[in-house]
């Protein structure tokens, strides 16, 4: 009698792990091999068009695989569509700036055609931050693949994403819930290397940013002196605002250069110099373009392994 409980026990055990090893949903290099070894490929001829049309495509598919993964996990729910009823992270409040939604659809429709229900919308995205980052003169590495797509894209949730007008602390908790440590924060800010900001941003360093001063004291004056002319107070022109580095279009190091010059557009650039560990960290990729991108690859491959979907999606802007 007893041993057979044990035995049941051990039995019960046994299938939830496999039950929790199934649920985990391993990544690998080599996940599309035989089912559609044309994926990458694909991807990167869908990447290389846009961008040879639009120079800010590299910087919205970058943005968009982060705010995947900080949002029930890189699974695709950035994609999805609202419906009738139901409001999508896409319409959510910090949405300004994500575009360049078609590289994704037309690197689907080429691979549904090539190898059908097979590529996860979601390993598309990884895909194609790779390539934003590695066309744009930065690094490449190799992206652990089988991620599956999510149902559910809820336009409240996207309030968890970290704000620009984060502090330290508040920077490494966002990180650390979603099991990524302070040299993952200050390597991934590194992706404000490329791209823009609205004025909205950062209106809160520039404009009644404490009652004795108007304007955030870490910043360099004359810079926050431009970015006042350009986001006057009751800014009323849409697509005001700045480039996150004077290289916007390019991946390099040059991001943590200006950040020690006061010359870095958020609170949350600003607040990674406010910290000895990662003022360290900043220093150090400030001073080596290397191991800035060792560092930021390790942590892409970190970040892009947060899993959470459960299905292949047919069409990306729709659950199946
Ligand atoms: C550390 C916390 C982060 C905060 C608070 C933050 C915040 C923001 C904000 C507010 C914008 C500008 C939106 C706009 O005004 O249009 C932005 C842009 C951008 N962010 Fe971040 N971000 C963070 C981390 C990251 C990470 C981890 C990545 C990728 C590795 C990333 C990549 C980008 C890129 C590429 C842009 C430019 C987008 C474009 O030009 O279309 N950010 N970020
Ligand atoms: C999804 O939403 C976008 C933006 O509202 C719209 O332009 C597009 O047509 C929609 N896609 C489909 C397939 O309905
Ligand atoms: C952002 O969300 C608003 C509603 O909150 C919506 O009207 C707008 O179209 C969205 N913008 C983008 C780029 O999806
Ligand atoms: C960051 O902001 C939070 C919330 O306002 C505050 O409780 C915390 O003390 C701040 N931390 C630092 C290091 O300034």
């Amino acid at each position: 009698m007893t041993s057979c409980n044990i035995s049941s026990l051990i039995i019960g055990f046994l299938v939830l792990a496999f039950i929790q090893f199934t649920r985990c949903n391993t990544l690998t290099s080599n996940y599309y091999d035989q089912t559609c070894p044309m994926i990458e490929s694909t991807v990167t001829a869908s990447v290389k068009k846009a961008m040879l049309n639009d120079k800010t495509v590299a910087a919205a598919l970058l943005r968009m695989h982060f705010h995947d993964c900080f949002i029930r996990g890189c699974d695709g729910s950035v994609l999805l569509n609202s419906t009738g009823t139901n409001q999508a992270e896409k319409d959510g409040p910090p949405n300004i700036s994500l575009h360049a939604f078609y590289v994704i659809d037309n690197a689907k429709k080429a691979l549904e055609a090539m190898c059908p229900g097979t590529v996860s919308c979601a390993d598309i995205v990884a895909l194609a931050a790779r390539d934003a980052v590695h066309l744009s003169g930065g690094p490449t590495w190799i992206v652990p693949k089988g991620r599956k797509d999510g149902r559910i894209s809820i336009a409240s949730e996207t309030r968890q994403l970290p704000a620009p007008t984060f502090n330290i602390s508040q920077l490494q908790q966002s990180f650390s819930q979603r099991g990524l440590d302070m040299k993952d924060l200050v390597a991934l800010s590194g992706g404000h290397t490329l791209g823009f900001a609205h004025c909205s941003s950062f209106q809160n360093r520039i404009h009644n940013f404490a009652t004795t001063q108007d304007v955030d004291p870490s910043m360099h004056q004359s810079f926050a002196a431009n970015l006042r002319r350009v986001c006057p107070m009751h800014n009323q022109v849409r697509n005001a605002g700045a480039n996150l580095d004077s290289t916007p279009t390019t991946f390099d190091n040059r991001y943590y250069k200006l950040l020690l010059e006061g010359k870095s557009i958020f609170t949350s650039d600003q607040a990674l110099v406010t910290n000895p560990t990662t003022k360290t960290l900043v220093d150090k990729f400030a001073n080596s373009r290397e191991e800035f991108e060792k560092a930021f690859v390790e942590s892409m491959i970190k970040m892009s392994s947060i899993t959470g979907g459960q299905e292949v999606r047919l069409n990306c802007r729709f659950v199946n």
